[in-house]
């Protein structure tokens, strides 16, 4: 059986990642994450019975733990998810970003390459390093993808650590693929980011915080549609390639936070006291220092060469997620610390 090594796949996207894999492919996973406040194993609770299923609870900067694992499991690809990912709170205290996002991949990438270059022939032709990032790396750039024009401390070391991978196959030839896909949602988000934060409190009558007019434009994908990507590149995708995903769904802030509310408006369910419309809600606050206008992500090559489209618009994803959190009222209600409005 092939080996697929998850790291943060106690995440919103991780997990995704591992409850896809588990229902629809055949490999072992193992998931290495140290449970930081965005990790949480209830994510996996439908998939962690599976004897396909392993969990290591490890901090990818603890090397020789590191090394443990890859020595124990012998892992055949390894995708890269675990990360420090918000970047309100990168701009808050970029530290520990530096820590796990450059310090972190550096940590793991120096790992895999030992284990990759004593592998036997056939398997180290057939080894995988998989970076999971961000096209936040990207920054305000209209339509290229060609240079690094980040803005947030969060996208600048997601950059250094694509920089890193990047290296790692140059110079040593470690077999590499990245990723850079926009915003994520969908169901287990922790409720920080923009869509699951505006969701938990419109349903708790609170007001609904957003950047400055809102006019922020994001490409939007739904996180079953990014963890069928993943897979689909982990399998076909060729080495030392870079492949966008993004859900052909851009839309401006306060359209997405609008689009939440009528969509709730329109929902037999009761409604916190004094709420007529969940619109009344929204609250513009202070715009964010740095904030990108725009994000834009072209897909068109993961499409072409590996025949993957997102299967849901906007419109089905956000009904799905909507309905999830009705469901799952103990997963949004969780504490938060307070940070973050939006991405
Ligand atoms: N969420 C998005 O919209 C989005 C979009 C594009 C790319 N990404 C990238 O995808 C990856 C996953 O994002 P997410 O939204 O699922 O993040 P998340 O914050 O929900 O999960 C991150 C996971 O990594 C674990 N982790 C953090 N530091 C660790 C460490 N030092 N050692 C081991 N585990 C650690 C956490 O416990 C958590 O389970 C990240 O690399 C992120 O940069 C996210």
């Amino acid at each position: 059986m092939r080996t697929i090594m998850v790291t943060g796949g106690a995440g919103f996207i991780g997990s995704a990642l591992i409850r896809h894999i588990i229902h629809h492919g055949s490999e072992r996973i193992v998931n290495v994450d140290c449970l930081t406040y965005a990790g949480n194993l209830q994510a996996l609770a439908s998939v962690s019975d599976s004897h396909r299923y392993c969990f290591e609870r490890i901090n990818i900067c603890d090397g020789e733990a590191v090394r443990a694992v890859l020595a124990r499991y012998q892992p055949d690809v390894i995708v890269h998810l675990a990360a420090e990912s918000h970047v309100d709170r990168s701009i808050n205290g970029p530290a520990v970003f530096i820590e796990t996002n450059i310090v972190g991949t550096y940590t793991l990438l120096e790992a895999a390459r030992d284990f990759w270059q004593q592998l036997p022939t056939l398997r180290r032709d057939a080894f995988r390093f998989h970076q999971v990032s961000t096209d936040e790396v990207f920054g305000d750039l209209g339509d290229t993808q060609e240079a690094f024009h980040e803005q947030s401390p969060y996208a600048a070391n997601k950059a250094g650590a694509d920089h890193l991978v990047r290296a790692w196959h140059r110079s040593y030839g470690l077999p590499v693929i990245i990723t850079n896909s926009s915003n994520n949602y969908g169901p287990y988000h922790y409720p920080e980011k923009l869509i699951p934060l505006t969701i938990r409190n419109a349903l708790e009558g609170k007001a609904i915080p957003l950047y400055g007019q809102g006019t922020q434009r994001r490409d939007w994908l739904y996180v079953a549609d990014h963890a069928e990507a993943l897979y689909t590149v982990m399998q076909r995708g060729r080495v030392g390639e870079n492949y966008a995903i993004g859900g052909r769904c851009e839309r401006r802030n306060i359209d997405v936070v609008n689009a939440i509310c009528t969509e709730l408006n329109a929902l037999d369910i009761a409604r916190p006291e004094g709420v007529t419309d969940y619109r009344e809600l929204i609250t513009h606050v202070e715009d964010r220092p740095g904030h990108d206008v725009r994000y834009a992500i072209n897909c068109a090559k993961i499409e072409q060469e590996l025949g993957w489209k997102p299967r849901e618009s906007f419109e089905s994803g956000l009904r799905k997620t909507i309905r999830w959190a009705i469901d799952h009222p103990r997963w949004w209600l969780r504490d938060t610390d307070g940070i973050g409005t939006s991405r």
